[in-house]
């Protein structure tokens, strides 16, 4: 081995500080000029599975790249092979956005690169994590016994929130696990994300723990069938511990009655989670909160920033009553992690992940650079738009809205020339008419399945996104449908 100080440092060092800023500057130009002009590219990558995996080399480089070459090479290479979220014409899924704000904060957290465990492993994460999830708090008009921090994603908010909740009914669990005891159930709409059926899985109560509550005719949570199933349950023997209630459900964001399902919840000692991942960001408008009426009643709530406050991904906010519950669950300090400071949050005590990234900063920087103004405005326009869309959609013979539109997504299905009533027929037609829409490159749309029929789901909520390009889109939708219809699709 040599000795170190044989070691030459520009041959172990990073890269030497001219390079270094060479490489930075060459970045943000390359930023740049990806977001002023993605509203060109088409939306979905036009590559096919495997065209980038067989052009990469199989073997790693032995010896340094320049990054000119590797600069050369994402553009190139990667460029093409992206599917443009930051577009004006992403409306699939939940269409969200990495704002200037944002970005540049992602840059200076990856400068920094402290990983965020405790507070003395960086005093800034923790306090500006505490800090900007208390002023979303004030944002979203939740009481002040709420304390948030941030995770990656909802599916981990949720399966933690449900973690406290499993804690809170069976303390035993945390040393003896679920073995022996009564089998403990939550309940979720038929409607409620995936993620709940999967912490269901992670946390030992399995999809077998999982009863999912009938909705009503707008798609929310039926608490007449929920009150039956806790009985059902506990008839049973079994033990009912959580109610997972959706504020803006993925399909058709829906909002399940939050103040009947509290109440239900308070009666029955349930804790209540709200996941509120999508239509959270919506409560920041006085009008919209009115909307998540009783959120305020929950035990825990989860909002992504990543959504629809323009924060890049990743960003999801678990807010609980204090931060007891969380570290009650899972807080557990080895020697080597003790530090002296006494009454400091530690955020590694409120989850299962040690390690985690400085995700505070681009919240922050991204409700600075908007204000809270700024990001109601930018939210209600999308709010607009969409009804703007869902109003063409009702007006257009040929077309029929699938679901209400609460905020800025709009759920419809096209109909076949002839008999729009066979479901299957119609759900082809649907098909094929999201298939040529989307490659078409100016917009992309995504489905889903309501009452076991195909609905194209538009959703409205990039800050690149135009009136303009929204109803240049629609105007492609409609005369697709024309052709699949002189076509005799069905
Ligand atoms: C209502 C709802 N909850 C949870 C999730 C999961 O979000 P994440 O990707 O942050 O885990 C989604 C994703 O779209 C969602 O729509």
């Amino acid at each position: 081995l040599p000795r170190v100080n044989d070691l030459d440092a520009s041959a172990t060092g990073d890269v030497p500080a001219a390079e270094a800023r060479e490489a930075f500057r060459r970045a943000a130009e390359l930023a740049a000029d990806y977001l002023e002009g993605v509203g060109d590219r088409p939306v979905l990558s036009r590559n096919r599975p495997g065209d980038l995996l067989a052009a990469l080399p199989a073997e790693p480089p032995s010896g340094e790249e320049r990054f000119e070459a590797i600069f050369a090479d994402f553009e190139r290479l990667i460029e093409p092979a992206l599917t443009h979220w930051n577009h004006p014409g992403f409306f699939a899924y939940f269409a969200i956005s990495g704002s200037a704000a944002g970005i540049a904060a992602e840059t200076l957290a990856a400068a920094a690169n402290v990983n965020a465990m405790l507070w003395r492993t960086s005093p800034a994460a923790t306090e500006l994590e505490e800090r900007t999830c208390d002023w979303l708090r004030q944002m979203m008009d939740l009481p002040a016994a709420f304390r948030g921090h941030i995770n990656d994603t909802a599916s981990i908010s949720t399966l933690l929130a449900l973690a406290a909740a499993r804690h809170r009914a069976l303390p035993e669990s945390r040393e003896r696990g679920l073995a022996g005891g009564p089998a403990p159930v939550v309940y979720a709409s038929v409607h409620a994300h995936a993620s709940v059926d999967k912490a269901a899985m992670t946390l030992g109560l399995g999809l077998g723990g999982v009863r999912h509550v009938p909705a009503d005719g707008s798609f929310r949570l039926d608490p007449s069938a929920l009150r039956e199933l806790v009985r059902q349950d506990r008839a049973a023997g079994r033990l009912p511990i959580a109610v997972v209630a959706t504020a803006g459900t993925t399909s058709t964001t829906s909002v399940d009655p939050l103040r009947r399902v509290a109440e239900l919840c308070q009666a029955e000692g349930l804790w209540l989670h709200v996941d509120a991942a999508y239509a959270g960001s919506a409560a920041i408008c006085p009008e919209y909160r009115t909307l998540l009426d009783g959120l305020e009643l929950a035990d825990s709530i989860v909002v992504n920033p990543h959504k629809w406050l323009f924060v890049p991904v990743d960003c999801s906010v678990l807010y609980t009553r204090g931060y007891a519950p969380l570290r009650d669950a899972f807080s557990l300090v080895p020697a080597y992690l003790e530090t002296e400071e006494p009454e400091v949050l530690s955020l590694m005590d409120l989850g299962v992940q040690l390690g985690r990234r400085f995700r505070a900063l681009k919240l922050w920087m991204v409700i600075r650079r908007f204000g809270v103004e700024g990001l109601r405005r930018r939210i209600r326009a999308h709010c607009a738009l969409a009804a703007e869309l869902k109003a063409a959609i009702e007006r257009e013979p040929g077309f029929a809205l699938a679901a209400p539109v609460p905020f800025s997504v709009v759920c419809f299905r096209a109909l076949p020339a002839e008999d729009p009533n066979d479901d299957a027929a119609t759900d082809r037609f649907n098909q094929e008419l999201l298939r040529r829409l989307n490659a078409g490159g100016r917009g992309f749309l995504s489905h889903t399945e309501l009452s076991g029929k195909v609905v194209l789901r538009w959703a409205i909520g990039n800050l690149r996104t135009t009136r303009e390009r929204v109803f240049e889109v629609w105007d492609q939708a409609r005369s697709i449908a024309a052709t699949l219809r002189a076509e005799g699709v069905r």
